[in-house]
Protein backbone atom coordinates (compact mmCIF):
# COMPACT_ATOMS: atom_id res chain seq x y z
CA UNK A 1 0.00 0.00 0.00
CA UNK A 2 1.32 3.81 -1.18
CA UNK A 3 1.64 5.60 2.22
CA UNK A 4 2.63 9.22 2.51
CA UNK A 5 5.72 9.84 3.98
CA UNK A 6 6.41 13.02 5.92
CA UNK A 7 9.23 15.05 5.21
CA UNK A 8 10.58 18.24 6.99
CA UNK A 9 8.54 20.80 9.50
CA UNK A 10 8.74 24.57 8.79
CA UNK A 11 7.22 28.02 10.00
CA UNK A 12 7.00 31.53 9.40
CA UNK A 13 5.79 33.87 11.79
CA UNK A 14 5.53 37.62 11.31
CA UNK A 15 8.09 39.41 13.65
CA UNK A 16 6.24 42.16 14.74
CA UNK A 17 4.99 40.58 18.56
CA UNK A 18 2.17 42.31 20.86
CA UNK A 19 2.26 41.41 24.51
CA UNK A 20 -1.00 41.30 26.67
CA UNK A 21 0.00 44.87 28.32
CA UNK A 22 0.49 45.94 24.73
CA UNK A 23 -3.27 45.04 23.86
CA UNK A 24 -4.47 46.30 27.31
CA UNK A 25 -3.63 49.98 26.07
CA UNK A 26 -6.14 49.15 22.72
CA UNK A 27 -8.96 47.48 24.95
CA UNK A 28 -10.12 47.18 28.67
CA UNK A 29 -8.13 43.82 29.53
CA UNK A 30 -5.55 42.70 31.69
CA UNK A 31 -2.57 40.55 31.28
CA UNK A 32 -3.92 38.83 34.39
CA UNK A 33 -6.96 38.14 32.30
CA UNK A 34 -5.94 36.88 29.20
CA UNK A 35 -3.27 34.70 30.57
CA UNK A 36 -5.44 32.90 33.29
CA UNK A 37 -7.99 31.95 31.07
CA UNK A 38 -6.18 31.17 27.40
CA UNK A 39 -2.63 30.78 28.43
CA UNK A 40 -1.56 33.63 26.10
CA UNK A 41 0.82 35.93 26.79
CA UNK A 42 1.93 37.06 23.41
CA UNK A 43 1.61 36.97 19.99
CA UNK A 44 3.12 37.60 16.37
CA UNK A 45 1.09 40.23 13.84
CA UNK A 46 1.69 40.83 10.45
CA UNK A 47 2.61 44.57 9.34
CA UNK A 48 3.22 44.01 6.00
CA UNK A 49 2.81 40.57 5.51
CA UNK A 50 0.08 38.61 3.82
CA UNK A 51 -1.11 35.17 4.20
CA UNK A 52 1.31 34.13 0.85
CA UNK A 53 4.18 35.92 2.46
CA UNK A 54 4.04 33.68 5.33
CA UNK A 55 2.95 30.79 3.47
CA UNK A 56 5.43 31.15 1.07
CA UNK A 57 8.49 31.49 3.40
CA UNK A 58 7.30 28.17 5.15
CA UNK A 59 7.02 26.29 1.85
CA UNK A 60 10.44 27.74 0.80
CA UNK A 61 12.13 26.28 3.42
CA UNK A 62 10.85 22.92 3.53
CA UNK A 63 11.72 22.21 -0.81
CA UNK A 64 15.19 23.72 -0.29
CA UNK A 65 15.74 21.97 3.12
CA UNK A 66 14.82 18.52 1.50
CA UNK A 67 16.63 19.17 -1.87
CA UNK A 68 13.54 18.79 -3.97
CA UNK A 69 13.06 20.50 -7.60
CA UNK A 70 10.11 22.76 -7.48
CA UNK A 71 9.54 21.17 -10.65
CA UNK A 72 9.03 18.06 -8.86
CA UNK A 73 5.87 18.87 -6.69
CA UNK A 74 2.62 17.85 -8.25
CA UNK A 75 0.37 19.35 -5.43
CA UNK A 76 -0.28 22.26 -3.37
CA UNK A 77 -2.92 22.02 -0.60
CA UNK A 78 -3.08 25.27 1.37
CA UNK A 79 -5.54 25.19 4.67
CA UNK A 80 -6.78 28.57 5.50
CA UNK A 81 -9.32 31.03 6.37
CA UNK A 82 -7.84 34.39 5.86
CA UNK A 83 -6.82 33.97 2.18
CA UNK A 84 -4.99 36.90 0.49
CA UNK A 85 -8.01 36.48 -2.40
CA UNK A 86 -10.46 34.44 -3.01
CA UNK A 87 -9.03 33.97 -6.30
CA UNK A 88 -6.02 33.12 -7.21
CA UNK A 89 -5.74 30.82 -4.24
CA UNK A 90 -3.45 31.29 -1.73
CA UNK A 91 -1.77 27.88 -3.22
CA UNK A 92 -1.70 29.28 -6.47
CA UNK A 93 0.35 32.30 -4.88
CA UNK A 94 3.04 29.78 -3.28
CA UNK A 95 3.06 27.95 -6.47
CA UNK A 96 4.05 31.07 -8.63
CA UNK A 97 6.73 31.91 -6.17
CA UNK A 98 8.12 28.64 -5.71
CA UNK A 99 8.44 27.69 -9.25
CA UNK A 100 6.12 24.66 -9.11
CA UNK A 101 4.72 24.66 -12.53
CA UNK A 102 3.89 21.25 -12.76
CA UNK A 103 1.53 21.00 -9.24
CA UNK A 104 -2.12 22.18 -9.17
CA UNK A 105 -3.02 24.19 -6.45
CA UNK A 106 -6.08 24.90 -3.86
CA UNK A 107 -6.95 26.43 -0.72
CA UNK A 108 -9.35 24.04 1.90
CA UNK A 109 -11.58 26.17 4.49
CA UNK A 110 -12.04 24.29 7.32
CA UNK A 111 -10.97 26.63 9.89
CA UNK A 112 -8.65 25.04 12.84
CA UNK A 113 -8.73 21.67 11.27
CA UNK A 114 -7.98 23.19 8.15
CA UNK A 115 -3.96 21.96 8.45
CA UNK A 116 -5.02 18.25 9.47
CA UNK A 117 -8.04 18.05 6.44
CA UNK A 118 -5.78 19.60 3.98
CA UNK A 119 -3.11 16.59 4.83
CA UNK A 120 -5.97 13.67 4.35
CA UNK A 121 -6.66 15.21 1.10
CA UNK A 122 -3.26 15.44 -0.12
CA UNK A 123 -3.14 11.83 1.86
CA UNK A 124 -6.01 10.43 -0.34
CA UNK A 125 -3.78 11.74 -3.74
CA UNK A 126 -0.48 10.37 -3.10
CA UNK A 127 -2.65 6.45 -1.77
CA UNK A 128 -4.16 7.18 -5.30
CA UNK A 129 -1.35 6.62 -6.67
CA UNK A 130 -2.16 10.26 -8.46
CA UNK A 131 0.68 12.57 -6.94
CA UNK A 132 4.03 11.62 -5.43
CA UNK A 133 5.31 14.70 -4.01
CA UNK A 134 2.82 17.99 -2.05
CA UNK A 135 3.19 20.99 -0.61
CA UNK A 136 0.56 20.84 2.76
CA UNK A 137 0.22 24.19 4.41
CA UNK A 138 -1.48 26.32 6.70
CA UNK A 139 -1.44 30.19 7.00
CA UNK A 140 -3.48 32.73 8.28
CA UNK A 141 -3.47 36.50 8.87
CA UNK A 142 -5.91 36.55 11.71
CA UNK A 143 -5.48 39.77 12.27
CA UNK A 144 -6.98 41.45 9.02
CA UNK A 145 -10.44 38.83 10.37
CA UNK A 146 -9.84 40.48 13.59
CA UNK A 147 -12.53 42.97 15.64
CA UNK A 148 -9.92 45.07 16.98
CA UNK A 149 -13.01 46.54 19.52
CA UNK A 150 -13.94 43.25 20.53
CA UNK A 151 -12.11 42.24 23.53
CA UNK A 152 -13.37 38.80 23.65
CA UNK A 153 -11.42 38.00 20.56
CA UNK A 154 -9.07 39.98 19.85
CA UNK A 155 -6.97 39.13 22.42
CA UNK A 156 -6.79 35.16 21.43
CA UNK A 157 -5.19 35.46 18.11
CA UNK A 158 -1.91 35.66 15.84
CA UNK A 159 -0.95 35.45 12.68
CA UNK A 160 1.50 32.55 11.05
CA UNK A 161 1.81 30.01 8.60
CA UNK A 162 3.89 26.54 8.91
CA UNK A 163 3.90 23.19 6.82
CA UNK A 164 4.97 19.62 5.75
CA UNK A 165 6.10 18.25 2.83
CA UNK A 166 4.51 14.65 1.33
CA UNK A 167 6.22 12.66 -0.03
CA UNK A 168 4.82 8.87 -2.12
CA UNK A 169 6.55 5.87 0.58
CA UNK A 170 6.05 2.51 1.34
CA UNK A 171 6.16 2.77 4.88
CA UNK A 172 5.56 5.58 7.94
CA UNK A 173 3.62 9.10 6.91
CA UNK A 174 0.06 9.23 8.02
CA UNK A 175 -1.45 6.10 9.70
CA UNK A 176 -5.27 6.70 10.68
CA UNK A 177 -7.41 9.66 11.28
CA UNK A 178 -10.41 10.30 12.38
CA UNK A 179 -12.23 13.74 10.43
CA UNK A 180 -16.14 15.13 11.32
CA UNK A 181 -18.46 18.28 10.86
CA UNK A 182 -21.36 19.59 12.30
CA UNK A 183 -22.37 22.46 10.55
CA UNK A 184 -25.49 22.82 13.01
CA UNK A 185 -23.40 24.54 14.50
CA UNK A 186 -21.61 26.49 12.39
CA UNK A 187 -22.84 29.48 13.69
CA UNK A 188 -20.83 29.51 17.43
CA UNK A 189 -17.66 30.75 15.20
CA UNK A 190 -18.24 32.92 12.12
CA UNK A 191 -15.77 34.91 10.32
CA UNK A 192 -15.31 36.43 6.55
CA UNK A 193 -19.14 37.43 5.63
CA UNK A 194 -18.94 39.39 2.89
CA UNK A 195 -22.16 41.19 2.74
CA UNK A 196 -23.60 41.53 -0.81
CA UNK A 197 -23.05 45.35 -2.12
CA UNK A 198 -25.17 45.33 -5.24
CA UNK A 199 -27.88 47.68 -5.89
CA UNK A 200 -30.55 44.96 -6.30
CA UNK A 201 -29.25 43.20 -3.25
CA UNK A 202 -32.19 43.76 -0.44
CA UNK A 203 -31.41 41.15 2.25
CA UNK A 204 -29.82 42.95 5.71
CA UNK A 205 -26.43 41.34 5.93
CA UNK A 206 -26.39 38.50 8.28
CA UNK A 207 -23.10 38.54 10.05
CA UNK A 208 -20.03 40.20 10.58
CA UNK A 209 -16.94 39.96 8.50
CA UNK A 210 -14.98 39.83 11.53
CA UNK A 211 -14.56 36.74 13.61
CA UNK A 212 -17.66 36.69 16.26
CA UNK A 213 -17.19 33.61 18.62
CA UNK A 214 -19.30 32.20 21.28
CA UNK A 215 -16.15 30.98 23.39
CA UNK A 216 -18.16 28.96 25.87
CA UNK A 217 -19.92 27.11 23.14
CA UNK A 218 -16.36 25.94 21.76
CA UNK A 219 -15.02 25.68 24.89
CA UNK A 220 -17.42 22.72 25.37
CA UNK A 221 -17.62 21.44 21.85
CA UNK A 222 -13.20 21.07 22.07
CA UNK A 223 -13.27 19.33 25.32
CA UNK A 224 -15.95 17.13 24.61
CA UNK A 225 -14.99 16.34 20.73
CA UNK A 226 -11.30 16.08 20.89
CA UNK A 227 -10.78 13.24 23.43
CA UNK A 228 -12.85 11.30 21.65
CA UNK A 229 -11.62 11.83 17.94
CA UNK A 230 -8.51 10.85 20.00
CA UNK A 231 -10.05 7.91 21.44
CA UNK A 232 -11.09 6.61 18.06
CA UNK A 233 -8.05 6.84 16.61
CA UNK A 234 -6.11 5.19 19.22
CA UNK A 235 -8.97 2.09 19.07
CA UNK A 236 -8.55 2.35 14.70
CA UNK A 237 -4.45 1.92 15.17
CA UNK A 238 -4.85 -0.92 18.33
CA UNK A 239 -2.56 1.71 20.30
CA UNK A 240 -2.32 3.60 23.54
CA UNK A 241 -1.20 6.49 24.50
CA UNK A 242 2.07 5.05 25.81
CA UNK A 243 2.21 4.45 22.18
CA UNK A 244 2.70 7.88 21.34
CA UNK A 245 5.45 10.19 21.75
CA UNK A 246 3.55 13.74 21.89
CA UNK A 247 0.15 14.86 21.23
CA UNK A 248 -0.16 18.25 19.58
CA UNK A 249 -3.60 19.76 19.90
CA UNK A 250 -4.20 22.94 17.81
CA UNK A 251 -3.10 25.51 20.14
CA UNK A 252 -6.28 27.47 20.74
CA UNK A 253 -6.24 27.88 24.77
CA UNK A 254 -4.41 26.05 27.37
CA UNK A 255 -7.32 25.38 29.60
CA UNK A 256 -8.94 23.53 26.56
CA UNK A 257 -5.65 21.51 26.03
CA UNK A 258 -5.32 20.75 29.72
CA UNK A 259 -8.95 19.40 29.79
CA UNK A 260 -8.35 16.97 26.94
CA UNK A 261 -5.54 15.92 28.65
CA UNK A 262 -7.20 14.76 31.65
CA UNK A 263 -10.31 13.28 30.09
CA UNK A 264 -8.00 10.95 28.23
CA UNK A 265 -5.81 10.12 31.46
CA UNK A 266 -2.67 11.17 29.37
CA UNK A 267 0.59 12.53 30.88
CA UNK A 268 0.36 16.56 30.12
CA UNK A 269 4.43 16.09 29.29
CA UNK A 270 2.79 14.71 26.17
CA UNK A 271 0.79 17.35 24.92
CA UNK A 272 3.37 20.08 23.63
CA UNK A 273 2.30 23.43 23.74
CA UNK A 274 3.75 27.27 22.22
CA UNK A 275 0.58 28.66 22.99
CA UNK A 276 1.79 31.43 25.38
CA UNK A 277 3.85 33.22 22.88
CA UNK A 278 2.10 32.50 19.73
CA UNK A 279 -1.56 32.78 20.27
CA UNK A 280 -4.39 31.21 18.11
CA UNK A 281 -3.13 30.78 14.95
CA UNK A 282 -6.36 28.98 13.33
CA UNK A 283 -5.25 26.39 10.44
CA UNK A 284 -1.74 27.69 10.99
CA UNK A 285 -1.14 26.18 14.59
CA UNK A 286 -0.54 22.65 14.38
CA UNK A 287 2.02 22.77 11.73
CA UNK A 288 4.25 26.12 13.74
CA UNK A 289 3.83 23.60 16.81
CA UNK A 290 5.59 20.83 14.97
CA UNK A 291 7.63 22.84 13.24
CA UNK A 292 9.04 24.32 16.53
CA UNK A 293 9.16 20.88 18.27
CA UNK A 294 11.55 20.15 15.66
CA UNK A 295 13.66 22.87 16.16
CA UNK A 296 13.57 21.81 19.64
CA UNK A 297 14.75 17.97 18.71
CA UNK A 298 11.61 16.88 20.10
CA UNK A 299 10.62 15.05 16.72
CA UNK A 300 12.63 11.49 15.93
CA UNK A 301 12.52 8.74 13.14
CA UNK A 302 9.81 6.23 13.99
CA UNK A 303 7.99 8.52 16.60
CA UNK A 304 4.06 8.15 17.17
CA UNK A 305 2.76 11.47 16.98
CA UNK A 306 -1.45 12.36 17.28
CA UNK A 307 -2.34 15.48 15.91
CA UNK A 308 -5.64 17.01 16.28
CA UNK A 309 -7.59 20.60 15.19
CA UNK A 310 -10.95 21.58 16.27
CA UNK A 311 -13.02 25.45 15.66
CA UNK A 312 -14.90 27.02 12.73
CA UNK A 313 -17.54 24.61 10.94
CA UNK A 314 -17.53 23.43 13.48
CA UNK A 315 -14.83 20.86 12.10
CA UNK A 316 -12.45 18.80 13.91
CA UNK A 317 -9.83 16.39 12.66
CA UNK A 318 -7.17 13.93 14.34
CA UNK A 319 -4.27 12.11 12.68
CA UNK A 320 -2.29 9.32 14.18
CA UNK A 321 1.51 9.96 11.96
CA UNK A 322 4.29 8.01 12.11
CA UNK A 323 7.90 10.28 11.55
N1 LIG B 1 -10.42 40.98 29.13
C1 LIG B 1 -11.17 41.19 30.22
N2 LIG B 1 -12.43 40.75 30.33
C2 LIG B 1 -12.94 40.08 29.30
C3 LIG B 1 -12.21 39.83 28.13
C4 LIG B 1 -10.90 40.32 28.07
N3 LIG B 1 -10.11 40.12 27.00
N4 LIG B 1 -12.96 39.11 27.27
C5 LIG B 1 -14.14 38.93 27.87
N5 LIG B 1 -14.12 39.51 29.10
C6 LIG B 1 -15.18 39.56 30.10
C7 LIG B 1 -16.55 39.46 29.48
O1 LIG B 1 -17.00 40.73 29.04
C8 LIG B 1 -17.36 38.96 30.64
O2 LIG B 1 -17.66 40.02 31.50
P1 LIG B 1 -19.10 40.16 32.18
O3 LIG B 1 -19.22 38.92 33.03
O4 LIG B 1 -18.99 41.41 32.94
O5 LIG B 1 -20.06 40.18 31.04
C9 LIG B 1 -16.39 38.04 31.37
O6 LIG B 1 -15.08 38.42 30.93
C10 LIG B 1 -16.62 36.60 31.10
O7 LIG B 1 -16.73 36.43 29.69
P2 LIG B 1 -16.88 35.04 29.04
O8 LIG B 1 -16.90 35.17 27.56
O9 LIG B 1 -18.03 34.33 29.70
O10 LIG B 1 -15.51 34.39 29.49
P3 LIG B 1 -15.08 32.89 29.57
O11 LIG B 1 -14.78 32.55 30.97
O12 LIG B 1 -15.98 32.00 28.80
O13 LIG B 1 -13.68 32.93 28.79
C11 LIG B 1 -12.81 32.44 26.62
C12 LIG B 1 -13.68 33.38 27.44
C13 LIG B 1 -12.85 32.91 25.17
C14 LIG B 1 -11.37 32.55 27.14
C15 LIG B 1 -13.34 31.00 26.79
O14 LIG B 1 -14.72 30.94 26.54
C16 LIG B 1 -12.65 30.06 25.89
O15 LIG B 1 -11.51 29.71 26.10
N6 LIG B 1 -13.34 29.59 24.83
C17 LIG B 1 -12.76 28.81 23.80
C18 LIG B 1 -12.45 29.76 22.72
C19 LIG B 1 -11.42 29.28 21.77
O16 LIG B 1 -10.35 28.89 22.14
N7 LIG B 1 -11.80 29.36 20.50
C20 LIG B 1 -11.00 29.06 19.43
C21 LIG B 1 -11.21 27.64 19.08
S1 LIG B 1 -10.69 27.40 17.48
Amino acid sequence: MIRSRIIGFERALPPFTVTNDDLAEIVDTSDEWISSRTGIHKRHLAVDQNTSDLCIIAADKLIKKAGWNPLSVDLIVLGTVSPDYTTPSTACLVQEALGCKNAFCFDLAAACSGFIYSLSVADKFIKAGEVKRAIVLGGETLSKITDWSDRSTCVLFGDGAGGVLLEAAEEGGILFEDIHSDGSRGMALTAGYRANKSPYYKAEPKSSEFIDMNGREVFTFATRKVPESINRVLEQSGMTMDDISYVVLHQANTRINEVIARKLKAPAEKFFSNIDKIGNTSGASVPIALAKMNEEGLLKKGDKILISGFGGGLTWATMLIEL
